[in-house]
């Protein structure tokens, strides 16, 4: 039975808690339930928007590799490689690209939309317009069957299932049509409950120092409503919460509901016990993180080794798509 699954992330900064609890802890699990599990970081795709400012892409790299491990990950059981470092990826986004009608990416929602919001950002690129027909040569290069993703990443993966029943239709059944694994998380608001992310300096970083934990909570908002420390608050409303609901035990998350709804806990308290309860959650994997750091080498190795893994499915697959296009003359 096909058991490959494929997911990725780009490699834009380290990693936070929303990309920990959205995806990280997901991937684990399909790992450990003996899943075939491909992890990529997705260096191409961040070239598509991030095109003018690449400095930093290989400590990114490093930073998403070692926040996937420290996160859980094991590279010995799951396939952890770098896009660009498989060249069948591109030879296969090419040869997708020549039977993509233009109006099923022109049309594409998630397109729309990042053009709207990327504006001070010149994507108007063709390899931008074609983002999800290289993430449908990664997923199907592998002939993944499941897909990790979160439900933005929906309108990518349909186009990935017609791209691959279109090919099988001029070409004969090549590619199993692959299924989203939906990570059922709540939304993981930043500390300012605007969605979380990096241009919004609202991030917990998984590498955050316990000092940084500790500052960045204390300053996070709450319930907009309770003004005083002797309103009662509204624990449905604070981001606080929420992330109680992540990192502290469930009895007592049930405790601090009916504390903050009597107003018998006051914010600044509440805030300072969620730092604590995030510290010591994250602390494995801080120190395994800290070993990583001190080892880059070995962390490339670890990489190159995946990458290797990676690369025999993707040459087997390329061979097959050459010999059906009738691209394979040798
Ligand atoms: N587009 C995905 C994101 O931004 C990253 C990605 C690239 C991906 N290739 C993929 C995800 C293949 C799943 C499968 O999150
Ligand atoms: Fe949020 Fe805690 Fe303040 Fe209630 S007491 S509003 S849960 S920070």
């Amino acid at each position: 039975m096909n058991k490959n699954i494929l997911s990725g992330m780009r490699p834009t900064g380290p990693l936070h808690i929303g990309h920990l609890f959205g995806a990280l802890k997901n991937w684990k699990t399909l790992q450990d339930k003996g899943y075939n599990c491909l992890y990529m970081i997705a260096d191409y795709h961040a070239l598509s928007t991030e095109y003018a400012s690449m400095g930093k892409v290989k400590e990114y790299v490093e930073e998403v590799a070692m926040d996937f491990i420290a996160g859980g990950l094991d590279p010995h059981k799951s396939t952890i490689f770098v896009q660009s470092m498989i060249p069948e990826h591109t030879e296969l986004h090419l040869i997708f690209s020549m039977i993509v009608p233009t109006p099923w990416l022109e049309r594409n929602p998630v397109y729309k939309e990042q053009k709207k919001q990327l504006q001070a950002k010149d994507i108007n690129t063709y390899g931008f317009l074609g983002y999800p027909v290289l993430q449908a040569a990664d997923i199907l290069i592998y002939k993944a069957k499941y897909v990790p993703i979160g439900i933005d990443q929906m309108p990518h993966l349909e186009l990935t299932r017609e791209i691959a029943k279109r090919f099988n239709y001029f070409y004969g059944e090549t590619f199993p049509i692959p299924e989203a694994l939906l990570t059922e998380t709540p939304k993981i608001p930043g500390t300012d409950n605007r969605k979380m992310s990096k241009s919004y300096n609202n991030c917990i970083y998984l590498k955050d120092s316990p000092e940084v934990i500790k500052e960045k909570t204390s300053k996070m908002f709450t319930d907009p409503k309770r003004l005083y420390r002797k309103d009662p608050g509204h624990p449905k409303t604070c981001p606080a919460f929420i992330y109680h609901k992540l990192f502290n035990s469930k009895d007592r998350v049930g405790e601090i509901e009916k504390e903050c709804k009597g107003a018998i806990i006051g914010c600044t308290d509440c805030k300072k016990e969620l730092g604590t309860a995030i510290v010591s959650y994250l602390e494995d994997i801080q120190r395994k993180r800290k070993e990583l750091e001190k080892n880059r080498e070995e962390l490339w190795s670890l990489l190159k080794n995946g990458t290797k893994k990676a690369k025999k499915i993707a040459e087997e697959t390329i061979t097959e798509v050459k010999i059906k296009t009738g691209l394979k003359y040798v």
